[in-house]
């Protein structure tokens, strides 16, 4: 298989060769005999089982090793195959094959999930929902692993274990399974005053979605595109959605719980079976690599937007969901996105939440599968050949040729040579990134003003989205046990907006605090530089 390229293009042509069919077939253990398997092998009519029954060790053994370990987030979630239609050659700005052509195909695979509930949770949760998408490009997989909010809680990803810690259920008696609804999660809320923003956002509609169709998508970190001479850009990823956006209310997402805790995961299955198929344009937008500073905020902090009004999003193409699983296991549960899976074209940038994720993915998918083959099952094969020296571990499913597995290497002829010696630019184009300065372990002075952004999500909103957010913060923190919790929360609320602070207040026993101007700032964005006030006059 591996040896062939024509398996490239069409994902159902390439995952079909792995297809097992059971039609017209009759039973067999593992390694082929036939067999029957509903009585096991005693000692006489009424006696012991036998140790030797194979039969019976192979069914109950699969069985028992048939759970591996969920995802340690996104645990909950729901897959689909999908297409990717460039909408021009964009070679411009990126050397990504798959957006070098108009009308250039590339397949596709999407997982949409909650964030905090186990892999047995419900479905309309108040929470982030994971928006992650793989490429299949010509030139290897491509993931873009987001989420249906632009921005994080956190702006280094060695605070994630905490974030985590404090928003899954609590670790005496596992409750409650909701996100947002304790004491640890407020508490961490507001300690943490960077996850405000998207606090804001998920107590919004979009922690509510009517449904998987019903979300944009966001890359959250800057990213880079980088053309085939080295010249790179600044780029936020976006998918928008065709369907338009919707949310449940509170009311509705709770009897949905109750009466159909896979509300989003069928939804999103009866539109694809039904062929409404759902589609989503990507988008960029695009920044110069010295406008990093420029809008008055980092753009290598993950808990800020690059406001529409100052950059464009820019489409270059549209992906259509066409093709439910065939098994929930094999695919959904066995891809292993990471945001490292980048192609020749797109580089990442030094936004320390994004290096840590670089990370991350790779060592818990290590623990996921059991070793480091993982990338060889179905679903994560590229739908091109791959070459290199790496050897055996777990699960290995090839069985390589190239007895001298090292570089360089005289000896074997039939040794992957490295691609900047066979491919006109090099490989992975690199561009003119620099790293040197003192080591540090504090955060830039850039990342320090996490309320403004917050502010101008509240201010865009109209009043009943407004109440919306009152509505849920209300009712989380009317879980919340502890009195200092609650009072924190004010004071970061007020410190975003004295309105919302004392509609919140007055609903949980807390004094309804005065307005904190010191971090009021404009209306919009705090210190948004010349360039951001020039913009906001036009
Ligand atoms: C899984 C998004 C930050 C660690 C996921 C998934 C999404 C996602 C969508 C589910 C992927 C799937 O469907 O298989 C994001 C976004 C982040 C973020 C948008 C911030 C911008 C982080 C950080 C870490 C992290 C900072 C750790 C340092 C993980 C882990 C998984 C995961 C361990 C499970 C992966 C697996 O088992 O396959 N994330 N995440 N994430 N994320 Fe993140």
């Amino acid at each position: 298989r591996r040896a062939d390229n024509s398996a490239a293009g069409d994902t159902e042509e390439f995952l079909s060769q792995y297809y097992l069919d059971d039609k017209d077939s009759f039973l067999t253990s593992d390694v082929g005999g036939p067999i029957e398997d509903q009585n096991s092998l005693s000692a006489g009519e009424r006696g012991p089982t036998l140790l030797e029954d194979f039969i019976f060790r192979q069914k109950i053994q699969h069985f028992d090793h048939e759970r591996v370990p969920e995802r340690a987030v996104h645990a909950r979630g729901a897959g689909a195959h999908g297409v990717f239609t460039s909408y021009a050659d964009w070679s411009n700005i990126t050397a990504a094959s798959f957006l070098s052509k108009k009308d250039k195909e590339t397949p596709m695979f999407v997982r949409f999930s909650t964030v905090a509930g186990s892999r047995g949770s419900a479905d309309t949760a108040r929470d982030v929902h994971g928006f992650a998408t793989r490429f299949y490009t010509d030139e290897g997989n491509f993931d873009i692993v987001g989420n249906n909010i632009p921005v994080f809680f956190i702006q280094d990803a060695i605070q994630f274990p905490d974030l985590i810690h404090a928003v899954k259920p609590s670790g005496d008696n596992e409750i409650p399974q909701a996100a947002t609804a304790h004491d640890s999660a407020w508490d961490f809320f507001s300690q943490q005053p960077s996850s405000l923003h998207t606090l804001v956002w998920a107590m919004a509609g979009h922690g509510l979605p009517r449904s998987f169709r019903n979300v944009d998508g966001f890359g959250v970190h800057t990213f880079r595109f980088v053309t085939d001479s080295g010249k790179s850009k600044l780029v936020k990823f976006h998918w928008k959605g065709l369907q338009g956006k919707a949310s449940l209310v509170w009311e509705e997402a709770q009897q949905i719980s109750g009466k159909n805790p896979d509300f989003l995961r069928q939804d999103l299955w009866d539109a694809i079976e039904a062929e409404r198929f759902p589609e989503w344009e990507l988008g960029v937008q695009i920044m110069d690599e010295d406008d990093q500073l420029r809008f008055g905020f980092d753009v290598l902090d993950p808990t800020k937007i690059v406001p529409e009004e100052y950059v464009p999003v820019t489409r270059l193409g549209k992906m259509t969901l066409n093709r439910n699983p065939k098994n929930y296991f094999a695919e959904t549960e066995q891809i292993m996105f990471q945001p490292g899976h980048i192609v020749r074209g797109i580089d990442f940038s030094d936004d320390p939440l994004l290096q840590g994720r670089l990370f991350s993915y790779l060592d818990t998918q290590l623990n996921r599968h059991s070793g480091p083959n993982f990338e060889q099952l179905p679903i994560n094969q590229p739908r091109v050949p791959i070459h290199n020296n790496n050897r055996d571990g777990a699960g290995q499913m090839f069985i390589p040729l190239n007895k001298d597995a090292y570089t360089p290497n005289t000896l074997n002829k039939g040794s992957p040579k490295q691609a900047n010696q066979t491919v006109g630019n090099g490989f992975f184009t690199t561009p003119s990134r620099t790293g040197n300065g003192k080591l540090q372990r504090t955060r830039s002075s850039t990342f320090e003003d996490v309320w403004s952004q917050p502010r101008l999500f509240w201010n865009s909103l109209v009043k009943a989205e407004k109440q919306f957010v009152v509505d849920a913060m209300r009712f989380e923190n009317s879980n919340v046990v502890s009195q200092v919790v609650r009072e924190n929360v004010i004071i970061q609320l007020n410190r975003i907006s004295n309105d919302l602070a004392k509609r919140v207040a007055e609903a949980i026993g807390v004094e309804a605090p005065a307005p904190d101007p010191s971090f009021y700032h404009d209306n919009t964005t705090a210190n948004i530089g010349a360039f951001g006030q020039k913009l906001l006059k036009l």
